[in-house]
């Protein structure tokens, strides 16, 4: 697996002072029929510009629910997301799609690739809806695809892919744009020990090279020596582990 290569410094994101996340005393609550559950009970949480937070929890206890309102794909009920400055709440929904696409790579917890596209044509799609021309869109999937350990795979199928590899399209696609905020829904879930290890060093790596700020939700705590703070999601709030590891 190759390691990062310096490309031109982020000039999206000009204040270094601001925040890339700040949430303010977040809810979010699911009705099923009669039924409401409260997820989230009033999350609060500072991540700087470059750093690599980590969010633990048990199954159901609202982590995907956290991250898809961080990375603008879920509302919360109440409360204040401000990414890099800016309140989302407060944003049409172009707007929001407009934020979310500049400056948000998300790798989901069930991956969504595209069905009918290679992995390489899945890692160039966000890089064509950003402008970019094919070219530089292959050259860009092929390097970032090599980053992620699936050099010769380029022209493979997802759907004849373990999912492992699967997962690491999902982790190349995701940073196709180079996004100054990168947000992982159990990146490691389906990857052995060593290329766990590989793919959380990268994106650490990215965090440190060029100030992007990682969020990463897992249950995968061999990981943990990768990031700067671990949060536990307890009880529909977020708590801070004493020590990242
Ligand atoms: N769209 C939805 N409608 C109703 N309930 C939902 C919805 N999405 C999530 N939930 C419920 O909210 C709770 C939190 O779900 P979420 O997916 O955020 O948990 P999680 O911490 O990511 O779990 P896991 O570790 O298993 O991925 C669960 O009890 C789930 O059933
Ligand atoms: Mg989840």
């Amino acid at each position: 697996m190759a390691t990062v290569s310096s490309t031109a410094p982020l000039e999206r994101v000009p204040n270094s002072a601001i925040d890339a996340v700040r949430l303010e005393h977040v809810t979010k609550s699911y009705r099923r029929g009669e039924h409401v559950e409260q997820v989230l009970r009033g999350v609060d949480l500072s991540v700087a510009r470059g750093e690599c937070v980590y969010l633990l929890g048990p199954s159901g206890c609202g982590k995907t629910t956290l991250l898809s309102i961080i990375g603008c794909v879920l509302r919360p009920d109440s409360g204040k997301v401000e990414l890099f400055g800016t309140e989302v709440g407060g944003l049409a929904e172009a707007e929001r799609s407009a934020l979310r696409r500049s400056t948000i790579g998300f790798v989901f917890q069930r991956f969504h690739l595209l069905r009918g596209l290679t992995a390489e044509e899945n890692v160039m799609l966000p890089l064509i809806l950003a402008g970019v021309s094919r070219r530089a869109a292959r050259r860009q999937a092929r390097r970032l695809l090599e980053l992620v350990g699936l050099e010769g795979r380029a022209d493979q199928d997802p759907r004849l892919m373990s999912v492992g590899q699967c997962q690491r399209v999902a982790i190349a696609r995701a940073l196709a744009c180079d996004p100054p905020l990168l947000l992982a829904d159990e990146p490691t879930a389906s990857l052995d020990a060593q290329t766990g290890a590989k793919v959380m060093r990268l994106l650490r790596e990215l965090a440190k090279t060029r100030q992007h700020t990682v969020i990463v939700v897992t249950h995968d705590r061999r990981i943990l020596e990768y990031a700067d703070r671990v949060f536990e999601l307890e009880a529909g709030r977020l708590v801070e582990a004493s020590t990242a590891a």
